[in-house]
């Protein structure tokens, strides 16, 4: 925790995080979601507050309290998280998605609740956007884009065809099936993924790991300046 005690490091800077699960509705009673707590994202929010950024949270449908001095705008779905990105991305300089995106919306938002009716049921969905593919497209000459990945096999094959793939600076990768790790938790087992190098990093509080990958942001920052 040396930087939450030193000065202000990310003084002058904005930090957009993105925390939790989407919701996609299928009807006006239902959705489709994930497991994900908003922990992680929320740590980091309160971590850039701390070392002095200006910072902006959103945040998808979690229990976790409001964070101080922090700007702060809510979504349910993965379009409506887009929509928000598009608009705010291009004014911060670190983005870091934390949020669970839905890969998967229903083609239909049935108007009426679905009535039970035989055996089996059978929704048709519909690819949502890439956000983070659409924010490494974009990317502006001064910022730094995180994203997370999440696996249950593969871990790093994965997470590093991910970095490529959405053209970000860093992927955070963790195993859902690794104990002290993934969704719900407040630790985190990660490995931080750049184009240089893969480093693991032992269990720790996703408070603390907030202020790490921070820190490897603002090492990410340096060298593309
Ligand atoms: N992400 C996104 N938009 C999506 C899906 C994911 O911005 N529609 C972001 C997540 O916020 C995360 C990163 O992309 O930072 C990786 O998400 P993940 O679900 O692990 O990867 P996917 O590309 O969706 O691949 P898959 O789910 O098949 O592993
Ligand atoms: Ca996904």
């Amino acid at each position: 925790m040396d930087y939450a005690m030193s000065d202000h490091p990310l003084a002058g800077k904005s930090v957009l995080v993105t925390a939790g699960p989407t919701q996609e509705a299928m009807d006006p009673v239902r959705f489709i979601s994930n497991h994900s707590s908003g922990k992680m994202g929320y740590a980091i929010a309160r971590a850039a507050f701390v070392l002095g950024a200006k910072v902006h949270l959103l945040s998808g449908p979690v229990a976790l309290a409001q964070p101080p001095y922090v700007s702060f705008e809510s979504f349910t779905s993965a379009l409506e998280l887009e929509k928000l990105m598009l608009k705010e991305a291009p004014f911060f300089d670190y983005i870091i998605m934390a949020a669970a995106v839905g890969d998967y919306r229903a083609a239909s938002i049935a108007t009426e609740k679905i009535k039970k009716q035989g055996d089996t049921l059978t929704i048709t969905f519909q690819k949502n956007p890439d956000i983070l593919a659409e924010l490494g497209k974009n990317k502006q000459p001064h910022q730094v884009i995180c994203g997370f990945a999440m696996e249950t096999e593969n871990l790093l094959e994965n997470a590093k065809e991910k970095l490529l793939k959405k053209n970000a600076d860093m992927i955070i990768a963790n195993s859902l099936k690794t104990a002290g790790a993934g969704f719900q938790g407040d630790t985190n087992i990660i490995t931080m993924i750049t184009k240089e190098a893969i480093e693991p990093i032992e269990k720790k509080s996703k408070e603390e790991l907030g202020y790490l990958i921070l820190r490897k942001c603002m090492k990410l920052e340096e060298h593309t300046c």
